[in-house]
């Protein structure tokens, strides 16, 4: 190969581009007691798809799998937390149950999810509202922790340790929530 043609082969790597998704919120784990607080009030069982939008290191997903034998989806923008994600889930003995896309949670479809849980900010559970109706079927449960959704009711609310956790169910008609 000539000077030229390998600076040009160079140039193009350089260029190649590098899939980078938004991080609306740094990664923060829920404590153990936490997620199992979360897994409790939205009463998974063995038949659900429970997935965690921004699943950081999987923990809930996987925690899904292993306690309830659910199976678990988690979506996380974070590239290096979808790989410890995998590896954590291996190690569980539970990746035949879940599996972790590499995204942003506002551009993935998760209309087959039964239960979905969310450790986000306020604005984030905002602007997930629409997102929500859209693809969640009536009867789907979310969880969130910490935050709940501006303007839904809770069905439930509860404190473990000090930590909030929310249950919301989609209900028939999205005219409750709708606009709010
Ligand atoms: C507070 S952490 C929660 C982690 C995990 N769900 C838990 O409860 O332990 C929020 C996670 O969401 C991820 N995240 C933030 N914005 C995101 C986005 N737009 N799409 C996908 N993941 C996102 C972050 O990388 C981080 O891992």
């Amino acid at each position: 190969m000539t000077g030229i043609p390998r600076l040009a082969a160079a140039t193009m790597l350089v260029l190649a581009p590098i899939a980078t998704f938004a991080q609306d919120v740094p990664f923060l784990e829920s404590p153990d007691y936490v997620v199992e607080a979360m897994l409790d009030l939205a009463e998974v069982t063995a038949s659900d798809v429970v997935y965690d939008l921004g699943s950081g290191d999987g923990r809930i997903v996987i925690a899904a799998a292993v306690d309830y034998s659910a199976r678990g989806v988690g979506i996380e923008s974070d590239a290096d937390l979808v790989d410890l994600s995998i590896a954590n889930a291996r190690a569980a003995g539970v990746e035949d149950r879940v599996r972790f896309v590499l995204g942003d949670i506002f551009e993935k479809d998760f209309s087959e999810a039964t239960v979905v849980a969310m450790f986000l900010y306020p604005n984030v559970n905002r602007r997930l509202r629409p997102i929500l109706l859209q693809q969640l079927a009536p009867g789907t449960r979310i969880v969130t922790h910490r935050y709940g959704i501006d303007g839904w009711t809770p069905v439930k609310r509860i404190k473990k340790g000090g930590r909030k956790v929310f249950l919301y169910v989609v209900p028939e008609s999205a005219e409750p929530w709708a606009g709010r």
